[in-house]
């Protein structure tokens, strides 16, 4: 065997984002154990750091160890008992997802859909949730990382606020590269992944419980089926009690920590801006080369922009020679846009003036 030697990339695709020296440098700091005091204080100071991102006070906020799916399946398993009804939002692969796994809890699923590329319309959504008071949770993405659709939440929240049902929602890809207001918008359960706009490698997934949904996990008639994600176990070695539960991955908070220290020293303005203003960029030079977009305008999501290349045939090999002629990682379509479009992210660390103009370059090369 030899030596790991991975070539350098420009993860411009959908996630992993590309992830900074600094971030790096604290994944290969020495190892403390998971319950040492020093490990203890990091915790904290994640969480913290991470209250300041999903812009709540809900003090059950932490890191789930595992990929943005964990977080996805720490949310619903936590809520869903067998029986209970979940209202569950499609318009890409991700709202299938929250459907997959609502329906192995057990419960009845609701969908409501729209095409992809376009986002959710809220007044069908809020007439489903009237047909169906009872249901215990509604489930949505924020951020389609399929299609490139940014979902309101606003009217969303506004609407659920005075009701039983709990809003979840998955902010995967637009955590630190869009405003995410979990009280503001009355978010019960939010969940993210590291891997995309907080340019730390895959591994956790930064997840925040209400006291309300927490509430709900506390009258649950039946034990969570997941031994290792739930909540009421975790929050006791999350939390002050500091009993354990499994190890947790070291390394994977060192990075988060320093990740959401480089964002907190940006200021989440000042992130949101950089993602607004240089989307806004690549769009224009995407237009002048000839590509077109899957997401309606006016919900585009800046953080990943979906597009149709100008040839139909160039899609997938045009998209191989990016990666092996000059670097270039972008994404290819999922699902029904397998092979139609390209998912070019612009996350974090990605985010920057000169990667725009190395893509472009290369592509105005090519095409
Ligand atoms: C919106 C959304 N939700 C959930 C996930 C699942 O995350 P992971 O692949 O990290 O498990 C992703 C991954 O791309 C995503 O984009």
């Amino acid at each position: 065997m030899i030596e790991l030697t991975p070539s350098q990339r420009l993860l411009m695709g959908p996630g992993p984002s590309n992830v900074s020296y600094r971030v790096l440098r604290a994944m290969s700091t020495p190892l403390v154990g998971h319950l040492d005091p020093e490990f203890m204080a990091i915790m904290d100071q994640v969480c913290q750091m991470l209250r300041h991102l999903f812009q709540t006070q809900n003090q059950m906020t932490f890191p789930v160890s595992g990929t943005g799916s964990a977080g996805l399946e720490a949310a619903l398993v936590n809520l869903l008992e067998p029986g209970d009804t979940a209202v569950v939002c499609v318009h890409g692969v991700f709202g299938q997802r929250l459907t997959e796994v609502a329906s192995r809890c057990g419960a009845r699923v609701v969908n409501v859909e729209a095409p992809w590329g376009q986002p959710i319309d809220v007044q069908q959504l809020i007439e489903t949730l009237q047909k169906h008071p009872q249901a215990k949770l509604c489930a949505i993405v924020h951020a389609e990382t399929s299609t490139g659709v940014l979902q309101p939440l606003e009217e969303l929240g506004a609407y659920l606020k005075g009701q039983g049902t709990l809003l979840v929602v998955d902010t995967v890809t637009s955590l630190a590269g869009v405003p995410v207001k979990v009280d503001d918008w009355g978010i019960d359960v939010c969940y993210s992944g590291t891997q995309k706009c907080l340019s730390v490698p895959p591994g956790c997934a930064p997840i925040t419980f209400s006291p309300k949904a927490l509430e709900v996990v506390g009258k649950r008639k039946s034990k969570v089926q997941s031994w290792y994600l739930d909540v009421r176990l975790l929050q006791k070695y999350w939390g002050s009690e500091r009993l354990y539960h499994h190890t947790a991955p070291i390394t994977m908070i060192y990075g988060l920590y320093e990740g959401l220290r480089i964002i907190l020293e940006e200021g989440l303005e000042a992130r949101f801006a950089r993602h607004r203003e240089l989307s806004a960029r690549l769009a224009q030079g995407l237009a002048g080369l000839g590509f077109t977009f899957l997401a309606k305008e006016g919900y585009r999501l800046p953080p990943l922009t979906s597009v149709f290349p100008p040839q139909a045939e160039l899609v997938e090999p045009l998209r191989k020679k990016l990666l092996s002629d000059y670097g270039i990682e972008v994404g290819g379509g999922l699902g029904a846009y397998a092979g139609k479009i390209w998912r070019i992210g612009l996350m974090g660390e990605t985010c920057r003036a000169q990667n725009i103009a190395i893509l472009l370059d290369a592509l105005g090369r090519e095409l």
